[in-house]
């Protein structure tokens, strides 16, 4: 298989786990940053520089591709305005097949940024495959609640006792992969891990692995916006973590869904196996 993938946002956690996929499964890959040089170098991995809000680097970025993963920016309310005319370009250029990263619930409201970009892509008229995970476990080893671990010892944030069914980006983007490889056109699924839990037992299962106490200490809404806040989180990214959190609250990430292993044919990996695997992330 030599067809070419456009991997978009390919320097963030989930970005650079689906390069890895594709490279595996035997497609190349065009992997996009607004910062080219800082893309690993692989064999069958081109960097190329795209930038959402430079239209310039759109085109010469989907060119020659077969199909495209595409993310949005992280919690930015912007979304839409940003992707609509990224899928627009696609079609243009005769790309087959987008396979694009939503999240867990966002199509339980319309008004929501990610729907409104599912809505977009699904009225585009390319093929299209949706996926939506649920929150990350590498936020905890590589994203944004990993430094509260590393230099405090303990997770902050609003998230009360909800549990969420946390699942690996290697889960996410081996369904990605199959996605391209085997044309899921038309398809919606909903990630999760296999198990959900509390950032009580989060906490505790990345103590167990590293051997060293790691505590969840819940903030209040207001706390950890004005934390949020004073990290230079931009307001519009910080009603989106309200909203986020408030769903975890509500017990609305907890569900646990059957479509890694639909895809895959395998069973999605638990926290525990992760929290092994990434021990070297928290020393
Ligand atoms: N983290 C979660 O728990 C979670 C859960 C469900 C869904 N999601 C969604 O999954 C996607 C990936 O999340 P992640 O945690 O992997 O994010 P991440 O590690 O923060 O990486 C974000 C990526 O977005 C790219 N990016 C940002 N602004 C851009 C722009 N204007 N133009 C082009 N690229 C831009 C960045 O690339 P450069 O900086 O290199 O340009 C980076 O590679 C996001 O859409 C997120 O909303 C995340």
């Amino acid at each position: 298989m030599t067809d070419t993938i456009l991997v978009t946002g390919a320097t963030g956690n989930l970005g650079r786990s689906v390069v890895q996929a594709l490279r595996t499964t035997g497609f190349r890959v065009k992997a996009a940053s607004r910062h080219p040089e800082t893309v690993p170098l692989a064999e069958h991995v081109e960097a190329v520089r795209m930038d959402y809000t430079d239209p310039s680097t759109v085109a010469p970025a989907l060119a020659n591709v077969k199909g495209v993963f595409l993310i949005a920016p992280p919690m930015d309310p912007e979304a839409p305005a940003k992707l609509k005319p990224i899928i627009e370009k696609a079609k243009t250029l005769g790309v087959e097949h987008i396979v694009f990263t939503s999240a867990l619930g966002a199509d339980q409201s319309e008004q929501s940024p990610l729907r409104i970009v599912e809505r977009a892509l699904i009225a585009s008229g390319v093929n299209y495959t949706i996926l939506r995970p649920n929150f990350f476990m590498e936020n905890f080893s590589a994203g944004f609640v990993s430094p509260m671990i590393k230099s405090q010892g303990s997770i902050f944030l609003a998230a009360g006792e909800g549990k969420t069914s946390f699942i690996s980006t290697q889960d996410i983007a081996e369904v990605a992969a199959t996605a391209f490889a085997k044309k899921l056109f038309g398809k919606e699924y909903n990630l999760t891990g296999p198990d959900a839990l509390d950032h009580t037992e989060v906490a505790r299962i990345i103590s167990r692995a590293i051997g060293k106490k790691i505590t969840y200490q819940p903030l209040s809404e207001e706390a950890m916006l004005q934390g949020a806040r004073q990290m230079g989180m931009p307001e519009g990214a910080v009603q989106y973590m309200r909203v986020l959190y408030a769903a975890v609250r509500a017990g609305y990430t907890a569900a646990v869904t059957s479509d890694v292993e639909t895809v895959t044919g395998r069973k999605p990996m638990t926290f525990d196996a992760f929290a092994r695997k990434n021990a070297a992330a928290w020393a």
